[in-house]
């Protein structure tokens, strides 16, 4: 029996069945854009654990700092001794988000506990209940965030009673416009709709929040246009309500830009982050204007790992490797060439209905047919599966899983991606021939 075998055994005896994987790879070791199994073979890797290492697996300058800090002390944590890295950490995410207001940053854990405390700070702050978020959202699985998020199969079937006062309202998706509109001739109205939003649904006067994705990330790297964040914000600012960008897949580099929400040119009230903040360890912030940040009494926000320091110190090196080691101009490159292949693919094969996304964060639509865009889902399923048979990692997204999204490390060689993009051909040709 292969080890990989003997460890999907054990898996499937000792661990729920709950917990998904896109592969069925084990992985013994991973370093920059490749992952080795645990027989031997070599991955390439377009998924980076779900967007979690654009600066690539095991970066040296990240192991380094993990290391140094791991022997000086793991954890104290901060509501009893505070430390140093936390607040460096802090004062760096408050000087690189958008806006050179004073701001305000709270460390956590996980990207859910990041958007959970984003929420509670703006309940705070405008004494309201209501969170408006989007279709296609994604925000995490604990009770509030899974509620916040769109999808049903499989993050929220049978997990209900949800969380209550939050509101969803249609998004931003062109390829499929809720509105049955094109753009630009649609004038953005899938933002204005949101005064009408009001009138139907919940009362503005009730809203603390909006929440929205630059992109969205698992509902399907949905891209909204030019002037949409704009229009949105304008809107909330008219009603004093808190507009949170969550950032927790698309910051650190992920779209070419260090935040996505640059993109669009605002500066959202709060930003959550996550996911490659810390290379690869659990560490999440939010960062937001201070006085709002500033409203929640002493004692209202934290938790017991929440900022650790270890995690601080490898997220201090990554933002190194982004900006001194010039991983976002790298990033921009990358995600002209990635545009270029997948438009290429495109022309060719009929099945993919369209190509988004901004920077290296991009994505294919796969459908049965361009005139219905009949979304394929089964054919995309196949896609991964064929993809990794031929030594390609990739993951899947949107709401009928019929999306193939690039999250590859930003330091992937242009010899990796070439052998990466030349397994996906073959597996497109396999599920649907070229013209
Ligand atoms: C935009 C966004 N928000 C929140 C989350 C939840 O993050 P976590 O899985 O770290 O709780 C995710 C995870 O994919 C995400 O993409």
């Amino acid at each position: 029996m292969s080890r990989q075998a003997e460890y999907q055994a054990l898996r499937d005896r000792h661990v729920p069945k709950g917990p998904s994987h896109a592969t069925p790879a084990f992985i013994k070791e991973a370093h920059g854009a490749v992952m080795i199994e645990v027989d031997g073979r070599e991955l390439i890797d377009f998924a980076g654990g779900i967007g979690v290492v654009n600066v690539g697996h095991s970066h040296p300058k990240v192991v380094a700092a993990i290391q140094d800090q791991a022997a000086k002390y793991i954890h104290t944590c901060f509501h009893v001794a505070m430390y140093e890295p936390y607040v460096d950490l802090a004062a760096k995410l408050n000087e690189l988000t958008p806006g050179d207001h004073h701001k305000k940053t709270m460390l956590a854990s996980s990207g859910a506990e990041a958007v959970e405390n984003a929420v509670k700070i703006a309940r705070y702050a405008t004494n309201r209940p209501a969170v408006i978020a989007l279709d296609n959202a994604f925000h995490g699985r604990t009770l509030l965030t899974m509620t916040l998020t769109s999808k049903v199969k499989p993050y929220k079937l049978g997990f209900g009673p949800f969380a209550p006062e939050v509101y969803r309202m249609p998004n931003a998706y062109c390829y499929r416009c809720p509105f049955g509109l094109k753009y630009p001739s649609c004038d953005v109205a899938c933002a204005d709709y949101l005064e009408e939003f009001f009138i139907g649904n919940v009362a503005a006067e009730q809203t603390a929040a909006v929440i929205a994705e630059p992109i969205q990330g698992e509902g399907g790297f949905v891209t909204p246009p030019p002037e949409y964040f704009a229009k949105l914000q304008a809107i909330c600012r008219k009603h004093g309500i808190v507009l949170v960008i969550d950032e927790v897949q698309t910051a650190m580099g992920r779209t070419g830009k260090l935040y996505a929400i640059e993109h669009w040119g605002i500066t959202p009230d709060i930003i959550t982050t996550a996911k490659s903040l810390a290379g690869g360890l659990p560490l999440s912030a939010v960062t937001g204007r201070a006085e709002l940040m500033d409203k929640p009494h002493v004692g209202g926000l934290g938790g017991t790992f929440g900022g650790n320091p270890v995690a601080c110190r490898a997220a201090l090196a990554v933002l190194e490797v982004l900006l001194g080691d010039g991983l976002l101009a790298r990033a921009e490159a990358l995600g002209q060439k990635i545009r270029a292949r997948f438009d290429a693919l495109q022309k060719r094969f009929e099945i993919i209905g369209d190509v988004r996304g901004k920077g290296p964060m991009l994505a294919i639509e796969l459908v049965r047919d361009r005139e219905k865009k009949t979304p394929a889902g089964e054919e995309t399923k196949k896609l991964v599966k064929l993809c990794y048979e031929k030594g390609l990692v990739l993951i899947a997204c949107g709401n009928y899983g019929n999306v193939i999204r690039t999250l590859m490390p930003l330091v992937i060689t242009d010899e990796q991606l070439d052998r990466g993009f030349a397994i996906l051909e073959a597996a497109l040709q396999e599920i649907s021939p070229a013209r």
